[in-house]
């Protein structure tokens, strides 16, 4: 493989992944907070790891566990105060460790103050902030019908009716969640300072971005074709995933990144792409393009569901697996692009429990083998806290217990369309015993009996694979 050789730090960087509220709880209430991340850099440290990216910390009301913020520029009070975040980040870069924190502006949360405005009336300065859009229509009994046909990725419809002005806001994902309209320059900026301005200058080292592919929907936003006919809503990311303008936005985005950073210094941003062809990954990660350093792909981690609904397991084969990885990194050669690696992350379940074995006899060396395989691969790796250990899935979570509203959605959305007893809910009880994601959001350690490390040091990995390119 030949690519163009550019070194960064952030290419033969390890990045460890950390989900506050699991991590470590430091004043014994039950959450993980920041002061409990700051108790332990020196095990990071040790684990050879170069950076942590470090899961929305900032206020919200949790629907979706911290992706819904609203207040850019605040910590949520369980998490802790903005001192103890601004010390976990002058604690690591002391250790010589980078931070990364999460960058959530697809959508904000329905108590952001920008929302509220937005919500108050038609009028309203922020009205054009977000996707407002009167009825299409109404049923026999009055109920107001969306705008579009399109599903939440939570179920239901991506439309939630607002009583007080009488019209829809966009969501594609929770309720909760109103989409931003990016086609507005003033709210563009306003983005901008609050959620990235104001954490580089709190010298933070980069972002990873997410949902960085959706922030360009296709004008007026039309009804997606109708792929399964047995339920109402319907897969509308045709026109909203790696839209018209989305490289636009990036572009304009990583050139306000340059204006709040000191001269020489060399952030680095990560951008949750998900499904896209090779022309876009290109375009995402192209060095000379400046959009994102390096991208998340999904098709190795959804291998085994079916493309129609995540919910619903398909067989698959380690070819399979074997191509679907390839893609993350195959497109680099001879470019100036780059690429991530990773098996396991706050969305996915436990790699050795989905892609191993995590019975007591192979849990470790499984974990071991999937370690060797991710760290001999091109790219820079991201580990999940937690994996390190060969963290296994949870057994026999009862629907009541799952925390996640991607669970708890699908679940409602289910009942209602097919009902409780339906083949369709068997196969969501299968296939969320596997790859809920509250499986990646349980305690750190939490059932590993005696940990042992499965990864070998880290640190530097990504150097010794150039040397070999
Ligand atoms: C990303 C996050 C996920 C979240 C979603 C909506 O996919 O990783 O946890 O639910 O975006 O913000
Ligand atoms: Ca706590």
């Amino acid at each position: 493989m030949t690519i163009i050789h550019n070194p960064k730090w952030w290419k033969e960087a390890t990045i460890y992944q950390i989900y506050p509220a699991s991590f470590k709880d430091s004043n014994n209430d039950g959450w993980g907070d920041l002061a409990g991340i700051t108790s332990k850099l020196d095990y990071i440290k040790e684990l050879g790891v170069d950076a942590i990216w470090v899961c929305p910390f900032y206020d919200s009301p949790q629907e979706d566990m911290g992706y819904d913020i609203a207040n850019y520029e605040k910590v949520w009070p369980r998490y802790g105060t903005s001192e103890d975040c601004f010390q976990m980040i002058e604690e690591s870069h002391k250790r010589g460790i980078k931070v990364i924190v999460d960058l959530v502006i697809n959508h904000c949360s329905e108590e952001h103050e920008w929302f509220k405005e937005s919500r108050s009336s038609k009028t309203n300065a922020k009205r054009d902030w977000f996707f407002w859009k009167p009825p299409k229509g109404y049923e026999i009994d009055g109920t107001p019908i969306p705008p579009n046909n399109w599903r939440s990725f939570f179920g239901g419809s991506a439309w939630k009716y607002d009583e007080n002005t009488e019209e829809f806001f966009l969501h594609v994902f929770a309720p909760g969640q109103p989409d931003f309209n990016w086609e507005n320059k003033e709210c563009r900026q306003a983005i901008y300072d609050s959620s990235v301005g104001f954490w580089l200058r709190h010298n933070v080292d980069g972002f990873r971005i997410d949902v960085g592919s959706m922030y360009s929907k296709v004008e007026g936003l039309p009804d997606a074709s109708i792929t399964d006919p047995t339920v109402p809503y319907q897969d509308g990311t045709d026109f909203f995933v790696n839209g018209p303008r989305i490289h636009e936005y990036h572009k304009e985005m990583r050139q306000y990144m340059y204006t709040q950073i000191p001269e020489g210094k060399e952030i680095m941003t990560v951008g949750e792409v998900g499904i896209g062809n090779e022309k876009d990954f290109k375009d995402y990660t192209s060095s000379k393009e400046e959009e994102f350093n390096m991208m998340f792909n999904f098709k190795h981690t959804s291998v085994g569901e079916s493309p129609e609904f995540k919910y619903e397991l398909i067989p698959f084969t380690l070819k399979d697996f074997k191509l679907a990885l390839a893609e993350s990194f195959l497109f680099i050669e001879g470019t100036d692009c780059w690429s991530t690696i990773y098996l396991e992350n706050h969305d996915q379940p436990r790699s050795v429990s989905r892609f191993g074995s995590d019975s007591p006899e192979w849990r470790e060396i499984s974990s071991k083998m999937l370690a060797t395989l991710i760290i001999s691969l091109t790219g820079t790796v991201f580990i999940y806290q937690g994996q390190e250990l060969g963290m296994p899935n949870f057994k026999n979570r009862k629907i009541e217990q799952i925390k996640c509203v991607e669970g708890t959605g699908t679940y409602g959305a289910i009942k209602r369309d097919y009902g409780e007893d339906s083949e369709k809910m068997k196969k969501f009880y299968e296939a969320l015993a596997l790859i809920s994601r509250d499986h990646g959001r349980t305690p750190f350690l939490g059932v590993v009996k005696s940990p042992t490390l499965v990864f070998p040091r880290m640190r530097n990995h990504g150097s010794i694979l150039m040397n070999h390119l």
